[in-house]
C-alpha cells in the first residue's frame, strides 16, 4: 500500500522550524561538552592549597563538571615528582562533599576528581613546555576544544616574576581560548612597589588576564552587599546616606596572633595585612553608587574607583595603633633579633575614614582589626539615625514599629556569637528582600547581637555555606571580573593607605595584653576628623626613646618679634590659637560692619589651619564672610598645585560660604593662564576695590618661605613691592614660576595681618628676619609694616626655638 502523501499544513513549518533549532542546539551542546578547561594550581602543596584551595577545585568541579566542561587538574610545585604526588596526595585526603550528598555519591564524584588531578614538578622551563605539549597532547588526544587554563599563584610574590614569565613564552592556549592568571596578595608594601610589581606582570599579561584575589570579597556576606543593594533599592535609596547614616563600622577582630608568621608580619603589620585590603573593600561596596546594573563588572569597577577618588586623605591623627605585648618576643625569637630589638609595627588599628561626597559627607567609616583580641568576628554594620521620640512607656515599643529602638543593617562576615555569614536587618527599618539561596535564620535563645536582642531582626543566612576560595574560584571560572583587584583599585588603594603607613612608620604603638585582658585600653572616640584612645596611655611596658613633650606640657609664650606681638607655641596649639584668633576678628568684623573680608595664603602650613577652622568653629561666621587669596600659581584652578584647590579641599568644601563671597584669582582666563593682556590682575584689583572698603582687607594671612619671600613677592624682584598696583603678576623661582599676587601696599593697606610660621626649615629666616630692618627687596616679609593696622607673628617652636 502506498504511504498517503503527506500534507504540510501551514503551521507544520513552523513546527520543523523549531524541531530543527532544537536539534541544532543539541548538537551545540554537544560541541560544548567537548570544551575543557585546565587549572594549574601552583603552590599546590602549600598552606592555602591544602587548606582552601584544593576544597574549593573539587567544588568547582561537583559544579560545573555536568555543564559542559571536562577538566584536568595539575598540582605543582617545585618539590620533586615523588615527595611532591605524596604531599598532594595528603592534600586531597581531606575533601569534602555538600551536606546534602549522599555518601555513595560523593565517594564517586571525589575518586573521579583524584583521578583528574596529577601532580607535577614545575620548576624550569623546559618543565612548563612539557606542561604545555602535555595539555595539547590530551586535547589531542581526546577530541577536546580547549575553553582555557587557569594558573592559580598559591606561591609568594618574590616567585610571580618568574612563573609569570614562563607561562607567558611557553603555556599560552591556542587562539579562541582564554588564560587567566589568579595572584594571591600581598601585592606590594606601598604604592611605589606596588606599582613596580604591577608594571612587571603587566609585562606578561593582559590586565583581563589576571584575577587578583581579595578572599574576602568571596565571603558570602561580603559578596551579597551589592545584590542586597540591589534588591533593596526602594527600601534604601532614601537611607543610604548622611542624612540618615550615622556612621558605618568596618571590622576584622581576631583571636589569634602572628606567632609562626613573624617573618611575614613583621614587614606588613595589621594596616597592610587586612586593612588596604580586606576592609577597604568591603568599604568600597557600601559606599559606592549603585550602578544601575550590578552585573556589569565593567560598571561595579568603575564606581568603586569612584569611591577611592572621593576618600579624604589620612592623617597621622585618623589612626590608632596598638602592638600585643608578646609580639616583640616573637619576633626576637622567630626572626633572631637581640633582645633590645622592640618592633614597631602595629598589630590592631583603628581608621576613622571620610567619604567626601554629597552622599557620605560627615559620616565616619571606622575601619578596624586586630590580632590577639578577645574574639573573632568580621562585620560591616550601618547604624542609622535615630531621631524618634516615643511617647510611650518602653514596655510598649515593638521591635516592628518602634522607631526609638536601634536602627541597623549588618552585613555579618563571620565568627562571632552568631558563627556564621548573615544579614540583618533591625525590624523597624524594613523586611528584607533576599536570594533564594538565603533563608531566615534562627540563633541560640537570648543572644544579643548590637545591643540587641536577634529576635529584633530579619535575620538572613546562607542555605549552604560556601568557603570564600571555592566563591571565587567559581567567578575566576565564569570570569566574573568584578570579584576581584584591578591595577587600577589595587593602585588606588595604595595610594590611599601609604601616607598614613609613612607618618605611621616611627610612631610606637600602644601595647595591649591581648584577649579580654585588654579590658578598655583599645577603646576609642573619634570627633573633629580624628580618632584618639578614650584612655590616657598607662605605663609603658616597653621603655620608648622616652616620652615627646606634648603641646598641653607648654603655654602660650607671648613676646615680642619685631616690634611686634609674636604668638608661640607647639603647632597644634598655635593652629587652634590663630583659628580662634581669625574667628574673633571675624565675628567683630561682622557685628561692626556686616562682612569680614578675609585674604589667605597658600602652601603648606594653612592646611592645619583651615582644617581647624573647618572642623572645630561651629560659630564662624561664614555666611558673611568674603575669602580672597593673597597669592596664586598660574594654574587652572583645579590643579592640585592652585592655591584655590588647598583651599577648596581643606576648607571650603566643609564649611557654608556663599559662592559669590568666593574670590579666587582670575589667572586662567581665555584659555590662558597669567597672559598680561589678559588682565586678570587689575580684573581682581578691580573687584577688591568694588567690594572691600577701601581695599583694606579685615585680615591678610601671611606665610614667611625661607628665602624670606611672603605672598608671591619674592626677593630681588621689585614687582609689587611699591607702588600703586594691588594685584601684581610676578615669578617665582621655584616651579610653578608664574604667580599672581597681592601687592606689599595692598598688603599694608589691611586691618590686621596674621604671618604663621612653621617648621624647622624656618629656623635660619625667623633668626635672620628677626635681626634686620625695612628691606622688602632682600626680603619681602620685612616690608611688611601696615599703615594702621596690626601686625601679629604666629610661629611654632619649631620655627622660633632656634
Ligand atoms: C589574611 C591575613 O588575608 O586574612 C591574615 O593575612 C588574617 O592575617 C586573615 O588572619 C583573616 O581571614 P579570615 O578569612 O580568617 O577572616
Amino acid at each position: 500500500m502506498l504511504a498517503e502523501p503527506f500534507n504540510w499544513q501551514p503551521g507544520m513549518w513552523k513546527v520543523l522550524i523549531v524541531v530543527m533549532c532544537v536539534a541544532l542546539l543539541g548538537c551545540l551542546q554537544a560541541q560544548e561538552l567537548q570544551e575543557h578547561v585546565s587549572i594549574i594550581l601552583l603552590g599546590a602543596t602549600g598552606d592555602l592549597a591544602k587548606k582552601y584551595l584544593w576544597q574549593g577545585l573539587f567544588q568547582l568541579y561537583l559544579d560545573e563538571a555536568g555543564r559542559g566542561h571536562s577538566f584536568s587538574f595539575h598540582g605543582a610545585a617545585l618539590t620533586a615528582p615523588k615527595q611532591g604526588q605524596e604531599l598532594m596526595a595528603k592534600a586531597l585526603e581531606s575533601l569534602s562533599c555538600p551536606k546534602d550528598m549522599a555518601p555513595s555519591h560523593c565517594a564517586e564524584e571525589k575518586d573521579q576528581f583524584l583521578q583528574l588531578s596529577r601532580y607535577r614538578q614545575l620548576k624550569t622551563a623546559e618543565d612548563y613546555q612539557a606542561l604545555n605539549k602535555d595539555i595539547e597532547a590530551q586535547l589531542q588526544h581526546a577530541g577536546l576544544r580547549e575553553a582555557g587554563r587557569i594558573f592559580y599563584f598559591s606561591v609568594p610574590p618574590f616567585a610571580y616574576a618568574d612563573i609569570a614569565r614562563n607561562i607567558n613564552s611557553s603555556c599560552r592556549p591556542g587562539p579562541g581560548a582564554w588564560l587567566r592568571v589568579v595572584l594571591e596578595k600581598p601585592f606590594g608594601h606601598d604604592h611605589f612597589s606596588a606599582q613596580q610589581l604591577a608594571t612587571e606582570l603587566g609585562s606578561f599579561f593582559q590586565e583581563e588576564e589576571m584575577y587578583r584575589v581579595d578572599h574576602y570579597l568571596g565571603k558570602q556576606a561580603v559578596a551579597q552587599i551589592l545584590p542586597f543593594r540591589d534588591q533593596n533599592r526602594k527600601a534604601l535609596d532614601s537611607l543610604w546616606n548622611r542624612h540618615h547614616v550615622e556612621r558605618v563600622e568596618i571590622i576584622m577582630k581576631e583571636t589569634v596572633d602572628a606567632e609562626g608568621r613573624t617573618s611575614f608580619y613583621e614587614e606588613y603589620g595589621v594596616i597592610r595585612d587586612v586593612l588596604q585590603n580586606h576592609l577597604t573593600e568591603v568599604l568600597t561596596l557600601v559606599a559606592m553608587e549603585l550602578p544601575l546594573n550590578v552585573s556589569s563588572a565593567e560598571a561595579v569597577l568603575r564606581h568603586k574607583l569612584q569611591v577611592f577618588q572621593a576618600l579624604r586623605g589620612l592623617q597621622r591623627g585618623s589612626a590608632v595603633v596598638g602592638q600585643y605585648q608578646s609580639y616583640s618576643e616573637q619576633v626576637r625569637r622567630e626572626l633572631q633579633k637581640p633582645d633590645s630589638f622592640h618592633s614597631l609595627t602595629p598589630t590592631f588599628a583603628a581608621v576613622l575614614v571620610h567619604v567626601d561626597n554629597l552622599r557620605w559627607e560627615g559620616v565616619p567609616f571606622i575601619l578596624m582589626s586586630g590580632k590577639a583580641l578577645d574574639e573573632r568576628v568580621g562585620y560591616a554594620r550601618i547604624l542609622f539615625k535615630n531621631q524618634a521620640c516615643c511617647v510611650q512607656s518602653e514596655k510598649h515599643w515593638a521591635a516592628a514599629q518602634s522607631q526609638c529602638l536601634p536602627r541597623q543593617l549588618i552585613f555579618h562576615i563571620g565568627h562571632g556569637d552568631l558563627g556564621s555569614s548573615a544579614v540583618l536587618v533591625s525590624r523597624n527599618l524594613f523586611r528584607p528582600s533576599l536570594p533564594s539561596s538565603w533563608k531566615e535564620m534562627e540563633g541560640p535563645p537570648g543572644l544579643r547581637l548590637f545591643g540587641s536582642p536577634l529576635s529584633d531582626y530579619y535575620a538572613y543566612s546562607p542555605v549552604q555555606e560556601r568557603g570564600a576560595h571555592s566563591v571565587l574560584l567559581s567567578h575566576i571560572f565564569h570570569g566574573r571580573k568584578d570579584s576581584f583587584i584591578t591595577t587600577e583599585n589595587l593602585l588606588a588603594s595604595w595610594g590611599f593607605w601609604t601616607p598614613l603607613l609613612e607618618s605611621l612608620a616611627h610612631k610606637a604603638p600602644r601595647l595591649y595584653p591581648g584577649g579580654a585582658e585588654s579590658g578598655r585600653l583599645l577603646d576609642f572616640e573619634f570627633s573633629s576628623g580624628r580618632l584618639f584612645f578614650s584612655q590616657q596611655q598607662p605605663e609603658q611596658l616597653v621603655p620608648g626613646p622616652g616620652p615627646a613633650a606634648m603641646p598641653s606640657d607648654f603655654q602660650v609664650l607671648r613676646a615680642k618679634y619685631r616690634e611686634s606681638p609674636l604668638v608661640s607655641a607647639w603647632s597644634e596649639e598655635l593652629i587652634s590659637k590663630l583659628a580662634n584668633d581669625i574667628e574673633a576678628t571675624a565675628v567683630r568684623a561682622v557685628r561692626r560692619f556686616g562682612q569680614f573680608h578675609l585674604a589667605l595664603s597658600g602652601g603648606s602650613s594653612p592646611v592645619a589651619l583651615f582644617q581647624q577652622l573647618a572642623t572645630a568653629h561651629y560659630g564662624f561666621p561664614w555666611a558673611h564672610t568674603h575669602l580672597w587669596l593673597v597669592d596664586e600659581r598660574c594654574v587652572p584652578l583645579s590643579d592640585p598645585e592652585s592655591n584655590f584647590q588647598g583651599l577648596q579641599a581643606h576648607l571650603l568644601q566643609h564649611v557654608r560660604v556663599p559662592y559669590y563671597n568666593i574670590h579666587p584669582m582670575p589667572v586662567h582666563l581665555q584659555q590662558r593662564l597669567c597672559a598680561e593682556e589678559d588682565q586678570g590682575a587689575q580684573i581682581y584689583a578691580r573687584e577688591i576695590s568694588a567690594l572691600v572698603a577701601n581695599s583694606s582687607f579685615d585680615l591678610v594671612l601671611l606665610g614667611m618661605g625661607a628665602d624670606g619671600h611672603t605672598a608671591s613677592l619674592f626677593p630681588q624682584s621689585p614687582t609689587g613691592l611699591d607702588g600703586e598696583q594691588l594685584v601684581v603678576l610676578t615669578t617665582s623661582p621655584s616651579q610653578p614660576h608664574r604667580r599672581m599676587s597681592l601687592s606689599l601696599p595692598l598688603i599694608n593697606r589691611a586691618k590686621k595681618v596674621a604671618v604663621l610660621v612653621m617648621g624647622r626649615m624656618k629656623r635660619e629666616i625667623t633668626a635672620l628676619v628677626s635681626r634686620v630692618g625695612c628691606e622688602p627687596k632682600k626680603w619681602p616679609i620685612s616690608g611688611v609694616l601696615p599703615h594702621s593696622g596690626q601686625l601679629v607673628w604666629y610661629m611654632d617652636y619649631d620655627a622660633f626655638l632656634a
